[in-house]
């Protein structure tokens, strides 16, 4: 058995170190499991993977809450035995996303900042019957040492009826100081979260636990399953070299300090090249606040760019997570990581004045995001927190490619497929193609802007057409549409790349 005894440093609580079977044996059907983990970081191994041996021998279900995506021990173990009934508020798995998409799993999609005080709400169905928490170590007091995220941890913690901690040895105990735990009161008791700058602390470098709610600690040794970032290629050279001459327009028109804002990226390999393109900026004393920290942020802290980074998790790749734990002494003098709820903060995202980077699946001309559903009708990933970022942000970009599945498919379309952030939430889009800058710009205006500066010369005409046909049928009409023209581009890109396979 792998010896945790020195990271559980309150004596009593050593009297409840068992095996991941006996810690899983505790899990009955039907019961809300709230566990640690956002983007796969941080998340328990052992106790899933034990829940779903049991689960092969005896099928059954629970529910799976979150702080955001996590690996294949939690959500591909538990979907290879259909034991998930409902899944939320963020996924990324293959097997879940099939699942959802057959309506195996009921799956909500939530804003991810939403997610800790909906559970407190009693929003979600119930409370949190276990909390799985993966922890570095726990302290004299019994409070938890998280690792390397924090998502809704703290709060499902708070809110549990019992705790089942895993302790982690592959977590290294360097980490220990890098959180800052601060869950809100709720309404009517709520105070301002007291953040003015990236580096405030304003809470406990620990996870406050009650010892008498821990039913069992659980060593276990398995690494984070981080997944490599696709390299990054020309398109996304390209839109990061856009949003670069865009800041430097901002800053020469007094919009924006030398300095930037602090930045906010998102998830996935396109957030990440746009990040990693800072780099060779000219921007200097960079801040950001953020939800994930991937490869980007490192770059731009070893280039002496970057100031100060916060987030709730650090989602690396697997070379970018060596390298975090080689220079841990000198990263974890940037990084702070808090709890969903306040890094993804509308709140303080409104009042830092965020720059808000994310990615769309796609974007149609008046200005409406779907960053969530394939063809209208099947889900991706989820909204994360772009939601949270883009509507408070104070400079807010949707990037995407401006073409999807090798050209089959245009990723602006006269009308989104599903919605998810609306013309009133972006400022800026950005593809490979140019810089659409919407601000202050109405409907009409708007289109002809995306349609010549975002689209691919392989769609700009048929959108053009579109654009001037809706105008003509709907006399000028404030956002003109042909309502049952609209979304036919989605049926004809469906017929081509179904054909195609
Ligand atoms: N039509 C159909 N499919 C499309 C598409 C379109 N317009 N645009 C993208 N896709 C498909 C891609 O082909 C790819 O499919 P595959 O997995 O079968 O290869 C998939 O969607 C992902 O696209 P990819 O180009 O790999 O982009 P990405 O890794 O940068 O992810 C999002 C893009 C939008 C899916 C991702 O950023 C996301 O989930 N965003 C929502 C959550 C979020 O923004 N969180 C950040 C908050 S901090």
């Amino acid at each position: 058995m792998i010896e945790i005894k020195d990271r559980v440093r309150n004596s009593a609580l050593q009297a409840k170190i068992t095996t991941a079977e006996a810690a899983a044996a505790l899990i009955k059907p039907g019961m809300n499991l709230g566990v640690s983990g956002f983007t796969p970081a941080g998340y328990p191994k052992a106790v899933p993977l034990a829940l779903a041996e049991r689960m092969k021998a005896n099928p059954f279900q629970i529910n799976l809450w979150t702080g955001a995506s996590v690996g294949k021990e939690l959500d591909g173990a538990l979907a290879e035995v259909k034991g998930i009934a409902r899944r939320l508020p963020y996924q990324t798995n293959d097997a879940i996303r099939k699942q959802i998409n057959s309506g195996a799993i009921a799956y909500t999609d939530l804003h991810l900042s939403h997610t800790a005080q909906m559970s407190r709400y009693g929003y979600l169905g119930g409370e949190v019957d276990i909390a799985i928490v993966e922890a570095c170590a726990i302290t004299e007091e019994g409070n938890i040492i998280p690792t390397t995220s924090m998502g809704n941890t703290a709060s499902y913690v708070q809110s549990a009826k019992q705790v089942i901690v895993e302790v982690n040895v592959s977590q290294p105990l360097e980490l220990e100081g890098m959180h800052d735990v601060y869950v809100p009161l709720d309404p009517p008791n709520r105070l301002p979260v007291p953040i003015v700058k990236v580096d405030d602390r304003i809470g406990t470098p620990y996870i406050p636990c009650d010892p008498a709610k821990i039913v069992a600690i659980v060593p276990c040794d398995i690494p984070d399953a981080v997944r490599p970032l696709a390299a990054i290629d020309d398109d996304a050279k390209a839109m990061s070299a856009h949003l670069i001459d865009f800041f430097q327009y901002e800053i020469k028109n007094g919009r924006l300090p030398k300095n930037l804002l602090p930045l906010q990226s998102g998830v996935g390999s396109v957030a990440n090249a746009v990040v990693c393109g800072l780099v060779d900026s000219p921007f200097s004393n960079l801040t950001v606040f953020t939800e994930v920290i991937q490869d980007g942020m490192f770059d731009l802290i070893d280039a002496g760019k970057l100031d100060f980074a916060s987030g709730t998790s650090l989602t690396p790749s697997p070379e970018g997570l060596k390298r975090f734990y080689a220079n841990i002494a000198d990263y974890r003098k940037k990084i702070i990581l808090r709890p969903q709820e306040i890094a993804n903060s509308p709140e303080t995202a409104r009042r830092l004045g965020i720059i808000a980077m994310n990615t769309a699946i796609e974007f149609d001309i008046y200005g409406h995001v779907n960053s969530t559903h394939i063809m209208g009708s099947k889900m991706m990933n989820g909204i994360g927190g772009s939601g949270d970022f883009a509507r408070n942000g104070k400079l807010t970009f949707f990037f995407s490619t401006s073409t999807a599945k090798g050209g089959d498919i245009s990723s602006i379309v006269p009308m989104c497929s599903h919605i998810d952030h609306t013309e009133h939430d972006v400022d800026v889009f950005i593809t490979e193609r140019g810089v659409a800058d919407i601000r202050g710009l109405s409907p009409k205006e708007r289109a002809q802007v995306i349609i010549d500066k975002c689209s691919h010369p392989d769609y700009k005409p048929m959108l053009q057409d579109y654009f001037d046909r809706a105008k003509a049928a709907t006399k000028n009409a404030h956002s003109p549409h042909i309502m049952e023209e609209a979304l036919s581009w989605h049926v004809r890109f469906l017929q081509t790349v179904t054909m195609k396979k």
